[in-house]
C-alpha cells in the first residue's frame, strides 16, 4: 500500500479530492465507489467546489455506495442515501438515477444485496473506491470477523462501531443494528482504492492496516493484495506507525 501522511483533515481531503479529480477529468462516464461518515465530507465539499467552478462534470458519472444501515428508510436524515444526496448528488449534475446506495428498506435484503453486487458487476467494478476506516479497521461495515463474507451482505454491527456512530443519532439506542455492506471483494473490484483517516481515534487502525500481519480482524489490511491502494493520513492517523 502507498502511504501520503499529511498535516491534517483538510490536506487529506485535498490531496483526495485532487486524485478523484483526475479519475473524473480523465474519465467522464467513470464509476465512482463511494463512502459515508465524517471522513469524506471535506472530499465532497471540494467536489461541489470544483463543480462550481466548471471545473467538474458528473453529467456521465455513475455511483456505488459502500453500505446502508438496514432498516433504514432512504428518507430519514440518518441514512446513508440521505447523506450522498445532501453531501454531494444535490448539488452536482450527476444523474440520481445512476447512484446506487445499498436499499435499507428492502423486503428481502439478500435479494438487495445481490442486486446491489450485480449492479457492481454491471457497471464494470469502480474507477475509485473511497474508503473511511473504523476505529476497529472496518471498512464499509465489514466488521472484524475470522470469517468475513467476501460480497455485499447483511452485517451485525459490533458495540464498537454503534457506539461511535451514535454521535450521528439522538441516542446510541437509535443506532440501527445491522447494515448492508459491500464485502471485501467487492470493494477489491476497484481499479484504485483511496483509504481516508484523520485524528488519533484511528491510529490504533492504521498502524494495524500498514504494520501489522494482515489479518480479518483488522479488514482494511485485507487490502494490502489489491495493487493500487493510496493511504491519506493525517500526522494523528499515522502517529502509532
Ligand atoms: P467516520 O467513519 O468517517 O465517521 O470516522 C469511518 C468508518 O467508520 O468507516
Amino acid at each position: 500500500m502507498k502511504v501520503i501522511v499529511v498535516k491534517d483533515y483538510n490536506e487529506m481531503s485535498n490531496v483526495a479530492t485532487d486524485i478523484m479529480y483526475d479519475v473524473i477529468s480523465n474519465k467522464p462516464d467513470c464509476v465512482l465507489g463511494l463512502a459515508t461518515g465524517s471522513t469524506p465530507e471535506g472530499l465532497y465539499a471540494n467536489l461541489v467546489a470544483l463543480y462550481r467552478e466548471g471545473k467538474l462534470d458528473f453529467s456521465k458519472v455513475s455511483s456505488v455506495n459502500l453500505d446502508e444501515y438496514y432498516p433504514l428508510a432512504p428518507e430519514n436524515d440518518q441514512s446513508y442515501r440521505y447523506f450522498m444526496n445532501t453531501h454531494l448528488f444535490d448539488h452536482v449534475n450527476i444523474d440520481k438515477a445512476n447512484t446506487y446506495v445499498p436499499n435499507g428498506l428492502a423486503q428481502d435484503p439478500e435479494a438487495a444485496c445481490k442486486a446491489h453486487e450485480d449492479k457492481i458487476d454491471e457497471l464494470g467494478g469502480m474507477d475509485i473506491q473511497v474508503l473511511g476506516i473504523g476505529q476497529n479497521g472496518h471498512i464499509g461495515f465489514n466488521e472484524p470477523s475470522d470469517n468475513p463474507i467476501p460480497f455485499t451482505h447483511m452485517e451485525n454491527l459490533t458495540e464498537s462501531t454503534i457506539k461511535a456512530n451514535a454521535r450521528f443519532f439522538e441516542s446510541e439506542a437509535d443506532v440501527p443494528t445491522r447494515a448492508l455492506t459491500m464485502g471485501i471483494q467487492s470493494i477489491m473490484k476497484a481499479r484504485k482504492i483511496i483509504i481516508l483517516a484523520s485524528g488519533k481515534s484511528k491510529a490504533a487502525a492504521i498502524k494495524a492496516t500498514l504494520k501489522d500481519e494482515p489479518t480479518p480482524r483488522c479488514p482494511a489490511s485485507l487490502l494490502y493484495s489489491h495493487p493500487d491502494v493510496t493511504v491519506i493520513c493525517d500526522e494523528d492517523a499515522y502517529s502509532l506507525c
